[in-house]
């Protein structure tokens, strides 16, 4: 056992799962590395802290969490350079809105400085898990939630933090198909739609099953007011390439702030273009997609990374977008996996090395 501070206990597994795992095929989500980091709150102060083998909690079935939901969670990425140096996308935008998810739902604030340690860490002790394959990197999630034991609806006094390594592949490795329904909504403003918690994406669970059934890959939210706004597609955020301009949905509150998302704005913003975050209707989307003004449509997410549109279906109607006529989202998407990887210069200081 060694500590990096005083505080943090470290614990490697003497067997390594590595050599079982097949890093060439890792379908999103399903395969964890050897390691997790976890910490407890109580009585106002992050203690009990390690890295150690990856084990099951014991929770009792009164668990505020499982009852009411109060639980956040993080998606971020490493990558890998040349050197075998793993590298951060990010980490400071990560930490900070998960301290603005957690403002949102009454937790603590997992303080900055001591993530980044600790994030470090754990990577680099399961470095050799980072895929060399274009495309895959080590995904990092980041996870709290109530411990209290209690069945009052009342914010929890109690909280663990973990996070979790896992080697993955692209989340959509084709381009995608989505519909708008304005029977569901995902968040309206005011609701928890900007926090990264579990309840928006349990509210997305039976849209996009059916949507699923019917051949789509995911739903593309409306507003919940108006029915018509786009908002976002739950795994990511969303661009509309028009012939003027590039617009994405305004942050009022109901969408993820998503950090690929300001990242892809100022990219796009630096190479010229007039990115406008707005109101953008569905109707304006569907008239656009017929007269030939949407020239292309892609999401944006740390998973997702940029994934191309092929196909939005409104109602009655569909607008479909060649994906090999895509431009913008290939480009954006390459540029991030070359950061990433260090094999172009950080000219924007996103690349922090674990
Ligand atoms: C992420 O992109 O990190 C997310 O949390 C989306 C999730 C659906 C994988």
């Amino acid at each position: 056992m060694s500590t990096i501070s005083s505080d943090i206990k470290i614990n490697r597994v003497l067997e390594s799962k590595l050599s079982k795992t097949n890093l060439q095929d890792i379908p999103f989500g399903r395969v964890f590395t050897d390691h997790m980091f976890i910490a407890h709150y109580i009585d106002g102060e992050w203690t009990q802290m390690e890295i150690k083998g990856i084990e099951n909690f014991s929770l009792h079935p009164s668990n505020l969490a499982l009852h009411y939901g109060q639980s956040i969670f993080e998606g971020m990425k490493a990558s890998k350079n040349a050197d075998g140096q793993p590298l951060f996308f990010r980490p400071d935008e990560h930490i900070k809105r998960l301290n603005r998810s957690a403002d949102r739902m009454c937790m603590p604030h997992f303080p900055e400085d001591l993530f980044l340690e600790v994030v470090s860490e754990l990577v680099n002790i399961d470095k050799d898990w980072i895929p060399d394959m274009e495309g895959s990197s080590l995904y990092i999630r980041p996870l709290m939630f109530a411990m209290d034991e209690f069945l009052g609806v009342a914010p929890s006094e109690r909280f663990k933090f973990v996070i979790l390594l896992l080697p993955v592949g692209p989340y959509y490795d084709k381009p995608v198909k989505l519909i708008a329904d304005p029977q569901f909504v995902r968040a309206v403003k005011g609701g928890t739609g900007e926090a990264k918690t579990s309840g928006n994406y349990a509210a997305s669970l039976y849209p996009s099953k059916l949507a699923k059934s019917k051949g789509y890959d995911q739903i593309l939210w409306l507003d919940g007011v108006n029915n018509s706004l786009i908002q976002e597609v739950g795994t990511m955020n969303i661009f509309f390439v028009f012939d003027d301009h590039i617009a994405t949905p305004l942050a009022d509150g109901a969408i993820l702030k998503g950090i690929t998302r300001m990242s892809f704005i100022q990219l796009l913003k630096d190479r010229g273009y007039d990115v406008r975050e707005r109101h953008i209707s569905i109707e304006e989307v569907m008239e656009s997609g017929k007269n030939g003004s949407l020239i292309e449509v892609f999401g944006s997410g740390t998973a997702a990374v940029a994934t191309t549109v092929e196909q939005i279906t409104y109602g009655e109607e569909s607008i479909h977008f060649e994906s090999d006529k895509a431009k913008i989202a290939p480009e954006l998407k390459s540029y991030i996996e070359d950061l990433r990887n260090g094999r172009i210069e950080d000219t924007y200081g996103w690349i922090k090395k674990a």
